[in-house]
């Protein structure tokens, strides 16, 4: 192995993503050689023995990918503070370690990668890379004339404008509807707040693509490797933009 930065090296090894490995570092969880290092650029190799808060890091060279079909009711962080249950629980007969890559809300189902490359999950969630997802949103209520119309042009939400995203009703029933809604950005429960901006109110929200994937028959609560075709799709999409 190449001389490598500390953080890119606690993210190959699954430890955190680099963003979250780089505030490792800065807090002073992470030592070298038994020296603690709090120095952003410290370069290491396969020799320096790592460890983090005391426990020792080796470099995992197999990289997993993999997708979850999350049930409503989960976090998908690998903890919870309130003890809620965490996506980990669902994938705990796969005896490597990897972690969520980006987010769903715990009412979300749907769409979730996981993997302990922490350069994927970078490329992946990287805002400036605007992987497309899309959305089935399940929506009752009176919305405005033209609310798909609005959807796709923009609307505000948290005092900034949504970039333009691909809206479409899928079915309707009495007095409800099946939307889907593609969207590049990832701001904080933005397709529920885009719906209610435009009179919607959202009774269930799966996400059924991500950057090239999707979800397919896969069961609620139910994971799968990722076909190395499918890794590379996404991560030429994450490259390129959609
Ligand atoms: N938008 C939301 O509102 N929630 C999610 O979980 C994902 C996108």
């Amino acid at each position: 192995m190449e001389e490598m930065r500390l953080q890119k090296y606690l993210a190959q090894a699954g430890v955190a993503s680099r963003r979250a490995a780089e505030q490792y570092i800065t807090d002073g969880r992470v030592s070298v050689n038994g020296t603690v290092v709090t120095e952003l650029g410290t370069k290491v190799t396969e020799s320096d023995e790592v460890s983090v808060d005391g426990k020792g890091v080796r470099l995992e060279t197999k990289k997993i990918y993999i997708m979850l079909n999350k049930p409503v009711g989960y976090v998908t962080t690998v903890s919870d503070d309130h003890g809620r249950p965490t996506v980990m629980e669902l994938i705990d007969d796969m005896n490597k370690r990897v972690y969520p890559v980006g987010r769903l809300d715990f009412n979300t189902e749907g769409l979730l990668l996981l993997s302990n490359d922490g350069d994927f999950t970078y490329k992946v969630t990287h805002p400036k890379h605007k992987l497309d997802k899309t959305y089935h949103v399940w929506v009752t209520g009176k919305a405005k004339t033209n609310a798909i119309r609005l959807l796709e042009s923009g609307v505000v939400i948290d005092g900034r404008k949504t970039a333009p995203a691909k809206a479409d009703v899928i079915e309707t029933t009495n007095g409800s509807a099946v939307l889907s809604i593609t969207i590049h950005e990832g701001r904080n429960r933005q397709v529920r707040k885009m719906c209610q901006a435009v009179g919607f109110r959202v009774i269930g929200l799966r996400r059924v693509y991500e950057g090239g994937i999707n979800l397919g028959n896969l069961p609620l609560g139910r994971w799968r490797h990722l076909s190395s075709a499918e890794v590379k799709v996404i991560l030429k999409n994450a490259e390129h933009g959609e």
